[in-house]
């Protein structure tokens, strides 16, 4: 009973094969996803918003990563677990992402890491992989970036179809195993996934990536409010636990909690 590899991706994409990806934020939640086939987990900067409270995935430190991604792989035992770099943990260059990358590695127990941009982050996305610390890299939306490009679909029109192709194709010369393409036009993804050898994850890209990512919050109806055009509810945890709370706070106001079963003589 082995993890998955990112070799076993390679694989999947060469045969065809279609493979899903959830984020998860703490070992229980992870458990329940590894128990049901689920092969890959992210430990996404997106824990800023699901997890921790904060409204963007910029304030995320790479502490609050290392703890969160150390119980997801507690919590696992045949997923491959990747960790998100978080915002301000890369950006100064190849020698700072090497040291935040090896401390989600080595401390935490993840299998590789995340982090955003296309050409601009290929320099440490190479030193990682020369290091052998394998890299899922993240273009198209990227919300670490959201004071500078906002949240909206990318890739739309020739000129920056074009730009997504390059960033796509400098990520995986620099030794990305994988590339995750958020909130880009179906049929650039597509594209973009027919010209690489190594498999895309869209979320909010279309049919044809070879993996698809969704926010666990999100697809399992536990996000409150409106959710983007790209998700699908898969559940309703929101509501499921909300009566769950209720029946208990009933049950204890009324005293029909607890009753002789749950009590000692
Ligand atoms: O942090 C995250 O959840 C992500 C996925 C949406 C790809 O980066
Ligand atoms: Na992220």
């Amino acid at each position: 009973n082995r993890r998955v590899t990112v070799r076993d991706l390679a694989l999947a994409k060469e045969r065809g094969e279609k493979w899903p990806m959830l984020t998860a934020y703490d070992a229980m939640t992870a458990s329940v996803f590894d128990e049901s086939g689920i092969p890959v987990m992210l430990v996404g900067d997106s824990m800023g918003n699901c997890h921790l409270g904060y409204e963007t995935t910029v304030p995320v430190t790479m502490d609050e990563v290392t703890m969160l991604t150390a119980a997801v792989v507690r919590g696992t035992s045949r997923a491959l677990i990747v960790a998100d770099l978080p915002f301000g943990s890369y950006q100064e260059g190849e020698i700072q992402a090497l040291r935040s990358a090896t401390r989600l590695i080595k401390e935490a127990g993840a299998q590789a890491v995340k982090l955003e941009g296309g050409e601009r982050s290929a320099d440490q996305i190479g030193l990682l992989v020369r290091s052998g610390i394998p890299v899922m890299a993240h273009i198209g939306l990227t919300p670490q970036s959201v004071h500078a490009m906002g949240y909206r679909v990318q890739g739309r029109g020739e000129e920056a179809a074009h730009q997504l192709m390059r960033d796509a194709k400098a990520v995986q010369d620099a030794g990305a195993f994988a590339v995750v393409m958020e909130m880009v036009p179906a049929p650039v993804a597509a594209e973009v996934t027919r010209a690489l050898h190594v498999p895309t994850v869209g979320i909010g890209a279309g049919s044809d990536c070879d993996a698809q990512v969704l926010v666990w919050t999100d697809m399992a109806g536990l996000t409150p409010g409106k959710l983007p055009r790209f998700v699908k509810q898969y559940g309703q945890l929101r509501t499921a636990l909300g009566e769950a709370a209720r029946a208990f706070a009933e049950d204890v106001t009324t005293g029909a909690f607890p009753a002789p079963e749950h009590s000692f003589e």
